[in-house]
């Protein structure tokens, strides 16, 4: 890009383009906009549904005048002549790696969509499309048949569960309010693809020759090269992506991958393991160890590259934002180190005043933290391909809330973070590369809010991605046993004996950057939403375990919501309209109710008026909402179904059944499933 200024660019882009209706009355160049008025889409849609009632039934619940179709299901096949899986109990097909790798994964999360043809702004309407879905991990019980009552996995069906987890890319035709995948030729290169923690990455950005990485890059080829795997990229490493929960999609049309739980599939075969003592003499390490706990997690042993005994820096080569480019098979996915590592949720792209690009990440572990990184390149929106470097350098922050509202961004800088005061235990970070990979550390030194549970970070942008100010902050909650504490962002309650509670319901917070630009340091905050039950400010409510909790969603003596109580909000959408779409993770925790989708208008003032939409099955969480861009269709998935009864414990196998029989009225699989309006209308 010349020295032309970026909405200079832009402007002659879109006018250079016929806009389909709306676009161009959106405030796409002026930012001159409150953050109350800057939903100016062509629709507008007010929330009059009739909301579903609370329900622990086995199936989706939406309401009267909408109906729900099932989309992909763990297992089906992305590849033309495979046979649709027959799963009775568990151990549905050949269930191999290679076999995994052909089909749709398990537990989705993200989705996101593309039209199948890219222009910038992205178009509103399209017949083809591409979609790719978070698969974020594994319920092994659902997968695998028990053998006399125990889970014995094999070596290969263990190979397979690793297999299950990463991103599934698959192509889907619309056919006006219908949607069907469309299976490709089974050939190598399809766009049709699993991205596994099997297959090649290349890191990029400052931290990709940290020895930690450069270590385990070394043990995870040599691992896949007895199987004949050997990286076709010079810096490539077979050690693919895993516990994909939210993410994101930039401007230029690939796809951002958020690697959160990376703790669950690490194991140690053998604790006396001089490797691993060597690697805990590092600086660092015991550090990192503890804080994403992954000393010993997964119980069924497995490739030798996830045995901390054997590669203990395994754990280095995730929690990061991974960028796919869904348009192209041939380009390895990218680690985009320069973005932090931690336990990462979503990766929100948006367009800053000058065209640079804001993302924002969550850190879904209690007391972690909400991050912000700017890149230094401008976006160029007339060649996709030019900024395949936009994420590899920029500035990266963590937020700080303060009293009164106002909240800045500080900026994990090595000098910063090396002058605060050390405690004899804590080391300084020998260079940038060694910030990025302990960005947790990092953010925690420099004063950074601890939240309760960050998840997902998401600002409302239309097909051009250019921000607005406003960015929501979703915080699942906070039921640990070091939880108690709070801060000014994460409040607690008091119970009827004014003893402080846990934060069992979660909050939503807003915040608005200053000048409406998402390239600013300095930012407002309020609290958006506060689960709860809304009809009393002290409602003690008994949990699904019988505890006695308050489960207000009062705070400070103010109503801030009103309508359906909720617990647990987990993800976050919009539509057209200002309206903003929010899953739950662990409502039964709280109340009488399965998982759902809840509705709020981002322009009232509070108390805000929360309307449930949709319901979900028994033991599922509800994850990666998404609009169609005509907003005519409602998208989300259902993980984990059936891995929980109604009073939250787990399924664990053994002879019974588990409890959730979604979709087919037989074995419980996870789904994408879709809404639409019986008049065609939009949603
Ligand atoms: Fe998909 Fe943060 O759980
Ligand atoms: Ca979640």
């Amino acid at each position: 890009m010349k020295n032309n200024s970026f909405n200079q660019i832009l402007q002659s882009e879109i006018s250079r383009r016929t806009m389909i209706g709306g676009l161009l009355t959106l405030p796409a160049i002026s930012m001159n906009l409150t953050p109350n008025n800057v939903f100016g889409g062509a629709i507008s849609k007010s929330l009059d549904f009739v909301c579903v009632p609370e329900n622990m039934n086995d199936t989706i619940s939406v309401p009267e005048g909408y109906e729900w179709h099932k989309l992909i299901s763990w297992g089906d096949p992305l590849f033309e002549e495979m046979e649709a899986p027959k799963i009775q109990r568990g151990a549905p097909f050949t269930f191999t790696r290679a076999e995994q790798e052909k089909r749709f994964g398990m537990c989705n999360d993200m989705l996101a969509i593309f039209p199948k043809k890219y222009q910038y702004p992205w178009p509103e309407v399209s017949k083809d499309w591409i979609f790719c879905s978070n698969n974020e991990y594994v319920a092994p019980y659902l997968m695998i048949t028990t053998k006399d009552g125990e889970l014995k996995p094999t070596p290969s069906e263990i190979e397979a569960l690793y297999a299950a987890q990463g991103v599934s890319v698959y192509e889907v035709r619309q056919d006006g309010a219908s949607w069907s995948i469309v299976k490709n030729k089974l050939q190598n290169k399809a766009l049709n693809r699993r991205i596994t923690p099997f297959t090649e990455v290349v890191f990029e950005g400052a931290a990709k020759n940290h020895p930690w990485i450069k270590a385990a890059k070394v043990l995870v080829n040599a691992n896949e090269a007895k199987q004949g795997n050997i990286p076709k990229n010079k810096d490539g490493i077979l050690c693919g992506t895993m516990q994909n929960c939210a993410g994101g999609f930039t401007p230029w049309g690939t796809y951002l991958t958020a690697e959160e739980n990376i703790d669950n599939m690490f194991f140690n075969a053998n604790t006396e393991s001089e490797k691993l003592k060597a690697a805990r003499a590092i600086a660092g390490f015991e550090f990192d160890e503890d804080s994403f706990g992954y000393a010993n997690r997964w119980k069924f042993g497995g490739p030798q590259q996830f045995d901390l005994a054997h590669n203990p820096h395994g754990p280095a080569l995730y929690g990061w934002i991974v960028e796919i480019d869904p348009y192209d098979p041939n380009w390895a996915p990218r680690k985009r180190t320069a973005l932090g590592r931690r336990k990462s949720e979503c990766a929100t792209c948006v367009i800053t005043k000058s065209g640079q690009i804001a993302t924002y990440s969550g850190d879904d572990q209690v007391n972690e933290f909400v991050y912000k990184f700017v890149s230094k390149g401008k976006f160029n929106p007339k060649n996709r391909i030019a900024n395949r470097d936009l994420l590899n350098e920029g500035k990266l922050y963590a937020a700080r809330f303060e009293e009164n509202g106002k909240g800045h961004w500080i900026e994990l800088t090595l000098a910063a973070a090396n002058a605060v005061p050390r405690s004899m235990f804590e080391t300084p970070f020998k260079d940038n590369a060694d910030l990025l990979i302990r960005a947790r550390e990092a953010a925690r030194r420099l004063g950074a809010t601890q939240m309760d549970r960050p998840e997902d970070v998401e600002s409302p942008v239309d097909g051009t991605f250019m921000g607005k100010g406003s960015v929501y902050i979703v915080c699942t909650g906070n039921q640990s046993a070091e939880g108690i504490s709070g801060n000014i962002a994460n409040p607690r309650r008091t119970n009827g004996n004014n003893a402080v509670e846990k934060n069992y319901t979660g909050h939503i917070i807003r915040i608005n950057e200053a000048n409406l630009d998402h390239a600013a340091t300095q930012f407002e905050w309020e609290f958006f939403l506060m689960g709860g039950d809304h009809s009393a400010a002290l409602a003690n409510g008994e949990s699904a375990d019988g505890e006695t909790r308050n489960l207000s969603s009062w705070k400070d003596g103010v109503q801030i919501t009103t309508g359906q109580r909720f617990a647990m909000p987990d993800n976050i959408t919009f539509d057209n309209s200002g309206n903003a779409f929010f899953t739950t993770d662990g409502t039964a925790d709280s109340f009488r109710c399965n998982d759902g989708v809840y509705a709020v208008s981002t322009t009232q003032a509070a108390p805000r008026k929360v309307k449930r939409f949709l319901t979900g099955p028994i033991g599922c969480e509800i994850t990666g909402p998404k609009f169609s861009p005509d907003n005519k269709t409602f998208f989300c998935g259902l993980q984990h179904v059936g891995d929980e009864d109604a009073k939250g414990n787990r399924y664990r196998g053994k002879e019974e059944y588990p409890p959730s029989k979604f979709p087919n009225n037989d074995w419980p699989r996870d789904t994408i499933i879709y809404v639409t309006k019986k008049d065609g209308g939009i949603i």
